[in-house]
């Protein structure tokens, strides 16, 4: 089968196309996919480029989406055909957050799906929503698990409630379209004024060219008629946060997801304490998250935004694409 590897360096140009052997057969509890699709995350091209180090021959893409091709033995959750997508944490069932980092995330600590068959666990992959192709379905492991799970399970949202979401990656994409499902306000921030006309054609309430307006937090703030928003869906990380702050009412709820504009930096932790807002730091989410986010979608039927698509073989120039900042939502690979 084909897959691609990452070598040692780790970057774009050194990253090849390989001829594995076929997958096992499964065994007993194991389910054998042909991978269809993945997408990409910035987790990945930290991995692809060596931001975040992995032994060479570490076949990457933490997404991947297909059909089921044979069963292990007495194995009644799926039946052969069916559409199944990968979970982020293989391990993590249900409950709380589960120590252990990314020791067995696909793509990372152990090989991921830029290959066209993989035999697995069954608990490795869900359903994947009704109606929903693979690529489509592929957008959903990381970025879109991640948005449900910032603003469904830790924010706790609700119709009315007020959502700022920075920028137009997987993501934030996901944040708004969730947010406006659940009868959410959303104020949404962008570099490209043509990208922002693009989420106020996706139903972005507000918008923000936050390269032209560096104070866009207190300018969210304004547009709430100086409430503050509910929520925060947090992608920078450091450069970011202070604005996020500025933005959020008090009491409100920040989502620390993205490192985009930095890994560390200055809190300012008065403004903290007197907004009393609760920032939690979000990884992804258990199987049960993606369970629960699957059933939603049934009901509200999103549809991911895959702005384009690359062929397997050319995964370099998809990460390359994404380096240069230009895509909007998700950008998908055909396996
Ligand atoms: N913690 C988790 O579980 C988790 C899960 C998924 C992703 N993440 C993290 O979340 C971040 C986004 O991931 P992604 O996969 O959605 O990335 P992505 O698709 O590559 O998003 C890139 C987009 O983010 C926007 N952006 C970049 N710098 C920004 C800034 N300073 N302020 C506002 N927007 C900015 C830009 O949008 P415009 O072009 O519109 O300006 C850019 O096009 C990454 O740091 C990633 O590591 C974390």
């Amino acid at each position: 089968m084909q897959a691609i590897q990452i070598s040692n360096p780790a970057t774009l140009d050194t990253m090849r196309v390989v001829h594995l052997p076929n997958a096992p057969a499964p065994g007993r509890g194991e389910i054998q996919v042909r991978l269809r699709a993945s997408s990409l995350n910035y987790h990945d091209y930290a991995v692809v480029t060596g931001a975040i180090p992995v032994p060479a021959g570490r076949i990457p893409l933490s997404d991947g989406a297909g059909e089921i091709i044979a069963l292990g033995e007495d194995l009644t959750q799926f039946a052969v055909g069916d559409l199944v997508v990968s979970t982020f944490f293989p391990d993590w069932a249900n409950g709380g957050p589960q120590d252990g980092g990314f020791t067995n995330v696909p793509g990372d600590g152990m090989d991921g799906y830029a290959r066209e068959v993989v035999t697995g666990l069954a608990n490795w992959f869900t359903p994947a929503p009704r109606g929903y192709d693979a690529m489509e379905a592929a957008t959903l492991t990381c970025a879109g698990l991640t948005a449900w799970r910032a603003l469904v399970v830790e924010g706790a949202i609700k119709a009315g409630d007020s959502v700022l979401v920075q920028g137009t990656g997987g993501v934030s994409i996901f944040a708004l379209q969730f947010a406006k499902a659940m009868g959410a306000t959303v104020i949404a921030t962008s570099s490209s004024d043509e990208k922002l006309e693009r989420l106020k054609a996706m139903g972005a309430d507000h918008i923000i060219n936050y390269r032209g307006d560096t104070k866009w937090g207190s300018t969210a703030k304004k547009l709430t008629g100086g409430r503050g928003v509910d929520h925060v869906v947090e992608i920078g990380g450091a450069g970011t946060l202070p604005q996020s702050l500025a933005a959020i009412r008090v009491g409100g709820h920040i989502s620390m997801i993205g490192v985009l504009a930095g890994f560390q930096g200055t809190v300012p932790t008065a403004m903290l304490m007197g907004k009393q807002a609760r920032v939690i730091g979000v990884t992804v989410g258990s199987r049960r998250h993606q369970l629960d986010m699957i059933a939603a979608i049934d009901a509200i039927g999103i549809r991911p935004v895959v702005e384009t698509r690359f062929p397997l073989a050319d995964l370099a120039d998809a990460f390359r694409h994404q380096e240069s900042g230009l895509h909007f939502g998700k950008i998908g690979i055909e396996i």
